[in-house]
């Protein structure tokens, strides 16, 4: 049996989760294994009922369950960044989950913007840095609303934090088994600080692994090759921020915000898994928002919890949904409802 922490959120997040939790006890009774699910109403409504955007010992709640289960935070009433810092970040932070696991897998059926690219070459995986870097919060302003004004952000790189996440990259690209080779994305022609450090720990960790071939490619141009060249990757490791843009690039060639979902993981400790678009109000109550990512995201949720073949089996059955059903991948254009297609998921299992 495991314990669940479930955050639907905000917007379109309880829609998008309520399909999740749909296919996971359904795939649990499949399986054999038992899932219980304790939901926190944490989210803007909550904030503007409360004035409070997590209430006091609310992490270490969240520290006593097996894994948590997070729909979307972000609401048209609250100033954009109060619940991303204090809900999202703050749990990426105080829980440690200092990996950002980002799959970029095009399913066959789903239309990709890049021409000529196939499932085949659209199957990769990014590995983002998830506690640190430009995220960290370090900087501040000088003389704020003057003339004269300051301001300034610095990318925080610890050895311990390169290391770890360059380590998790070799790891799983073994564990993956597939081309066998990481990149790490960068910009050591400007960043002659931080991504120094990344590169040599790049390097030092990567001779541990000679069965991995190890590439390097700075940020901008691997904008370029994943959309020219997708087929080249295989695991992409690099810092918070370029891993934030890279993979919003990433779910657009995989068929959209649809079907992105992520994986803040603490090896560990406790991990979070989300569908990685927004909140989506405008959609809110419509029964229109697809729920793929986030029945991805519970899918990777239950191979972070051991439960491998129900993972498989939960992808199985996404890819049968894109194949042989769904008309779009986009809100609205699905062809079906956000239930029907909680649904059509299950069917397949
Ligand atoms: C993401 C999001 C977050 C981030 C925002 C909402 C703070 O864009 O998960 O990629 O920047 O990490
Ligand atoms: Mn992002």
């Amino acid at each position: 049996m495991y314990k669940i922490a479930v955050i639907p959120g905000d917007g379109t997040g309880p829609e998008q989760v309520r399909e999740g939790l749909k296919v996971l006890d359904a795939v649990a009774r499949k399986r054999g294994f038992r899932l219980e699910t304790v939901t926190f109403d944490y989210g803007g409504d909550y904030y503007l009922r409360t004035s409070e955007v997590l209430p006091a010992g609310a992490l270490d709640e969240l520290r006593r369950f097996d894994a948590i289960y997070l729909g979307a935070i972000g609401h048209p009433e609250v100033r954009p960044g109060i619940l991303e810092q204090g809900i999202l970040l703050r749990l990426r932070f105080e829980l440690d989950q200092y990996i950002n696991l980002r799959p970029v897998r095009l399913y066959p059926g789903v239309e990709t913007p890049v021409a000529g690219k196939g499932p085949e070459d659209i199957d990769f995986v990014v590995v983002r840095e998830n506690t640190e870097g430009l995220y960290a919060g370090s900087g501040g302003f000088l003389k704020r609303g003057t003339p004269d004004e300051v301001a300034i952000q610095t990318s925080i790189n610890t050895r311990k934090g390169v290391e770890r996440c360059i380590r998790f990259a070799f790891e799983y690209c073994r564990r993956r088994n597939k081309r066998k080779k990481v990149t790490l994305c960068g910009k050591t022609n400007v960043l002659t600080y931080a991504f120094d450090l990344w590169e040599r720990v790049f390097h030092e960790v990567g001779a541990e692994y000679p069965d991995i071939e190890r590439d390097y490619a700075h940020v901008d141009a691997i904008c370029m090759w994943m959309v020219k060249n997708p087929e080249w990757f295989d695991v992409i490791v690099t810092d918070n921020m370029f891993g934030d843009i890279i993979t919003d690039l990433g779910a657009m060639i995989q068929g959209g915000m649809g079907i992105a979902a992520g994986g803040n993981l603490n090896p560990e400790g406790v991990s979070m898994f989300e569908p990685i678009g927004g909140s989506a109000p405008k959609y809110t109550g419509k029964n229109v928002i697809n729920p793929l990512a986030a029945i991805c995201a519970a899918g990777m949720l239950l191979e972070h919890l051991g439960e491998a073949e129900a993972a498989v089996q939960v992808e199985e059955a996404v890819k049968k949904v894109c194949a042989y059903h769904l008309k779009s991948l986009a809100a609205g254009k699905m062809g079906y409802s956000t239930s029907e297609v909680g649904d059509l998921v299950v069917s397949y299992l």
